[in-house]
């Protein structure tokens, strides 16, 4: 098990019947880049059973944070969402991914766009002072299928605002906009269909996305993602080819096979 940690569950939401959350201890040594993920798993049979988990936790942050769905028969998941306080995780020592803003050119609006789970990399994006620092407006867009999937909504909105240290430039940078697709809502329709129609920038008072002065990074179903990079594709983004090649966008699949 050198390649794991042993960490202790500290505390455990359960948002709805398909999504849960929960915290955990953080090994001192422990260095990742806000938009990192991990392998996190439990020991089943003798043998660790991990799974990728995007760091819903910033990099200077005490513990571990992580948002996961409930897959009733999935191998982990239907183990992982049990959990209880006090019990333990295999986290894996070093942290990766390619959803993270050096890999990003210099740009003016940040676009930050998750769908269910694909949320949890941009939870620790959003407690970066650094990325508030490097661009003029950061938005976030969760695309989820009902109100309930909305996790982390009222932190987003009431919390991080309030945050002693750069609550002030949450205040002024950040745009929050949540669109849900199978129930009423003040915000309704996929992320692809408020771009393309745009309802989004009109909503949000900037202009359609350009890759002159926007960045995007974006986090979801395998579906979402090749749809979202159509379109951004089509208005002339480069992806980014990976570390030291940085692009107008990066991509990470939300990992759900869970
Ligand atoms: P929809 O309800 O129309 O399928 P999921 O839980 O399946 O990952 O979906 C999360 C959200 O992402 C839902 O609102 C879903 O909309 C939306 N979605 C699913 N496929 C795509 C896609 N290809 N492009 C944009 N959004 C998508």
């Amino acid at each position: 098990m050198a390649a794991f940690n042993s960490e202790q569950v500290l505390s455990v939401r359960h948002w709805n019947d398909t999504l849960f959350s929960f915290t955990t201890t953080r090994d001192s040594a422990l260095r990742f880049h806000n938009g990192h993920f991990v392998m996190l798993g439990l020991e089943v049979e003798g043998k660790p059973l991990m799974r990728a988990y995007s760091i819903a936790s910033a990099n200077y942050e005490e513990n571990l944070e992580f948002l996961s769905i409930k897959v009733p028969n999935g191998p982990l998941t239907s183990r992982l969402q049990h959990l209880q306080v006090g019990d333990s995780v295999l986290i894996s020592k070093k942290p990766v991914g390619t959803l993270v803003v050096d890999d990003l050119k210099p740009g003016k609006n940040l676009y930050l766009f998750g769908t269910g789970t694909g949320l949890a990399p941009f939870m620790s994006i959003i407690k970066d002072p650094e990325v508030y620092e490097r661009f003029e407006k950061v938005v976030l867009l969760h695309g989820v299928r009902f109100v309930s999937e909305l996790a982390y909504a009222d932190y987003i909105q009431n919390e991080l605002p309030d945050n002693e240290y750069f609550g002030d430039i949450v205040r002024e940078k950040l745009i929050y906009y949540p669109t849900v697709t199978r129930e009423p809502f003040r915000n309704s329709g996929r992320l692809t269909s408020v771009i393309e129609s745009g309802k989004l920038s009109e909503d949000i008072g900037l202009p359609p996305l350009n890759p002159e002065t926007d960045r995007v990074m974006m986090c979801g179903s395998p579906a979402m993602l090749s749809d979202l990079c159509q379109i951004l594709d089509n208005r002339g983004f480069v992806v980014s080819a990976g570390v030291g090649e940085p692009g107008d966008y990066v991509i990470e699949r939300a990992f759900v096979e869970k």
